[in-house]
């Protein structure tokens, strides 16, 4: 008993605690008129993989969009590192060390596949390091190595997401902003690459803010979670938390009593009844 005491103390006094990588503070987004982002926090430490989970419309993208530069809020801040880049213009931001791999992945369709990593790589000035990058790159996702020379246009949509994932690392970003990985994937492809994210995450230390409608495997390999309801944080915690929650499993897994309830009756209904209960 005392023994692990002293050590669980001993290892304590060793550990730095994490930095904080990304600070969204109560950020509010309107497109025109229409108010996507209505008063969000969230926090990305170093090192971890956090998942942004909502469903249609709820505003992911658009937080995201906001972090990266693409919106710029009407109120609240956006912190990296400490640094308020608030407003900064996208190059500005994706120069201050945040890779965004926006939705329906954006390839450059007429670039190679190599020419398409050494985009991600144009603020590099270490060309030895970007090459040892891109055998990185290569190693992960064997196929991008295979069709280095192809034409992105030609690859699957699996493939272009790996490419898209792929790019983003070549910036060698403190941060990677990912939307919606698994969207038009087969549910094998969406594992496979899932799975190699958790390894970039676990192998290279790449700090991670993902972005999902598919809930279950985003709970199944991040570290800690937000959900995302009009606009607003409804619920956050640890994804072995989260997972066990029964309005998560309800609406979001799929789970519980009124699987057939919800569906004659509207899910929308439901979750605004449920959503008093929320946390
Ligand atoms: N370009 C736009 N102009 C006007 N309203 C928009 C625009 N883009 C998004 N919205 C609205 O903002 C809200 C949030 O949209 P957002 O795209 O951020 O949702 P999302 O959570 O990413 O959804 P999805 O899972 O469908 O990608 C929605 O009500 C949407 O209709
Ligand atoms: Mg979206």
């Amino acid at each position: 008993m005392a023994k692990t005491a002293t050590k669980k103390t001993a290892r304590k006094a060793t550990e730095a605690p994490a930095t904080t990588v990304l600070s969204v503070e109560n950020i509010e987004t309107y497109y025109g008129p229409i108010q996507a982002v209505k008063g969000l926090s969230i926090e990305v430490k170093e090192g971890a993989l956090v998942t942004l989970l909502g469903a249609n419309g709820a505003g992911k993208s658009s937080t995201l969009k906001t972090i990266s530069g693409i919106l710029e809020p009407d109120k609240g801040r956006v912190l990296l590192k400490g640094q308020d880049i608030t407003g900064f213009r996208p190059d500005r931001v994706a120069a201050q060390g945040i890779a965004h791999v926006p939705e329906g992945r954006e390839v450059f369709p007429f670039l190679s596949v190599r020419e398409n990593l050494l985009m991600g790589a144009y603020l590099r000035s270490n060309k030895d390091a970007v090459e040892r990058d891109i055998e990185a790159v290569y190693d992960y996702f064997p196929i991008l190595r295979e069709r280095a020379d192809q034409r992105a246009v030609l690859l699957s949509g699996g493939q272009q997401q790996m490419l898209a994932i792929g790019r983003a690392l070549l910036s060698s970003p403190s941060i990677m902003l990912l939307d919606e990985p698994s969207l038009g994937l087969s549910p094998l492809l969406v594992q496979e690459i899932f799975a190699i994210i958790t390894r970039l995450n676990r192998e290279r230390g790449v700090t991670m803010l993902l972005v999902e409608q598919n809930a279950s495997v985003a709970l199944e390999h991040a570290d800690y979670g937000y959900v995302l309801e009009l606009g607003r944080i409804v619920m956050d915690g640890p994804c072995t938390e989260l997972v066990k929650s029964k309005d998560v499993q309800e609406f979001y897994l799929g789970m519980g009593e009124s699987s057939a309830e919800t569906a004659e009756s509207g899910r929308e209904d439901k979750r605004w009844k449920r959503k008093k209960t929320w946390r």
